[in-house]
């Protein structure tokens, strides 16, 4: 092999990179005659990722349930991802700001439309009994899914929709979690009582969701959005990503996923009960929740047919 000045000069950064922490480069280049090239399957741990399936039953369709969550659960971390990211950043451009808010789209719009795995990818028979080994665990557990709620907006837009009005102002985040949409969700239909569901969830997260909110105060993708200029502010494409945020996360997400608890628990009797206790006819459709991240950004309208037209739509 030919020692190129390219070659040479390399040789002499690697030397200096090592010398700049004290370390000697010749041991180091020693080192590489010994070890292993990467491999796929160890760059992207396969053998760890395809041995996180652990089915509670022997039903084959619980593998879908599993595993679709787990998929779920990796998109939700990308879209934290560039939440986190974008919160860091005290003046944000334009562009970038479109561009990553737009990544965020991209990953609700592929959870959005695979959600077809879950509403006709399994078997309803199956599916009715795997749950039951599954109670009183819900993905109303999933922290992630909060995270990028309380990621998006002011807290107060998560505050249960009766009680908004009434805590405006209110700048205690412990304060506006007591009333946070989700807990009046999670509540024994029967008996107006907070299911094991929800009281688990809380003991494992209260604080650190409180603790995110305060973060999030000047953090959230609202915040970032008002330190845009005004004229940034008023652009047409800036708002209309942050609009397709909306519909994506609080219309067509739960919607799909609705869909799905509408096919395998709806009877036409009587209700097949959740795992989570919950009534959740009347808790899971967006019409009824009304949670909007951004909601200067629509009309009076808008706020008054929130979810109605996807709903009929969607369920017809
Ligand atoms: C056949 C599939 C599914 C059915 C039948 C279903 C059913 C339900 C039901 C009945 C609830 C209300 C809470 C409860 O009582 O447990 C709920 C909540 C929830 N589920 Fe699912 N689910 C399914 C799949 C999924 C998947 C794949 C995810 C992904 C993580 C997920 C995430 C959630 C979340 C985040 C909530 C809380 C929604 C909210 O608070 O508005 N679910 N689910």
């Amino acid at each position: 092999m030919e020692i190129t000045p390219e070659l040479k000069e390399k040789l002499s950064l690697l030397n200096d990179k090592y010398a700049a922490i004290g370390e000697d480069f010749n041991a180091y280049l020693e080192g590489l005659l010994y070890a292993d090239v990467t491999t796929y399957w160890d760059y992207i741990q396969l053998d760890t990722l395809l041995s996180l399936q652990k089915p509670k039953t022997s039903f084959p369709d619980e593998v879908i349930f599993i595993m679709y969550h787990q998929i779920t659960e990796l998109y939700f971390k990308l879209a934290l991802r560039e939440f986190e990211a974008l919160g860091q950043i005290q003046a944000p451009t334009k562009n970038h700001f479109i561009e990553r808010v737009t990544r965020i789209n991209r990953y609700f719009d592929a959870l959005v439309k695979s959600f077809e795995i879950m509403i006709n990818g399994m078997d309803r028979e199956e599916f009715l009994k795997f749950r039951m080994s599954l109670l009183p665990a819900s993905g109303f557990q999933s922290a992630q899914y909060r995270e990028i709620e309380i990621f998006s907006t002011d807290f107060i837009n998560l505050v249960a929709k009766d009680q908004r009005e009434q805590l405006k102002g209110e700048t205690d985040i412990s304060r506006l979690f007591e009333q946070i949409y989700w807990k009046a969700g999670a509540t024994e239909a029967a008996t107006g009582k907070k299911t094991l569901t929800l009281i688990q969830f809380e003991e494992k997260y209260k604080d650190q969701f409180i603790a995110l909110g305060q973060h999030c105060s000047d953090k959230n993708l609202w915040q970032v959005y008002l330190r845009l200029s005004k004229e940034d502010q008023a652009d047409e494409a800036v708002q209309q990503v942050l609009r397709q945020n909306d519909t994506n996360v609080n219309i067509n997400w739960p919607l799909a996923h609705y869909k799905s608890a509408v096919r395998y628990l709806a009877r036409q009797d009587k209700d097949v009960a959740a795992t989570g206790g919950t009534n959740w006819q009347k808790y899971l459709p967006p019409r009824f929740q009304k949670r909007i991240f951004y909601p200067t950004l629509w009309s009076t309208e808008e706020h008054e047919n929130w979810g109605k037209a996807w709903v009929e739509e969607s369920l017809s």
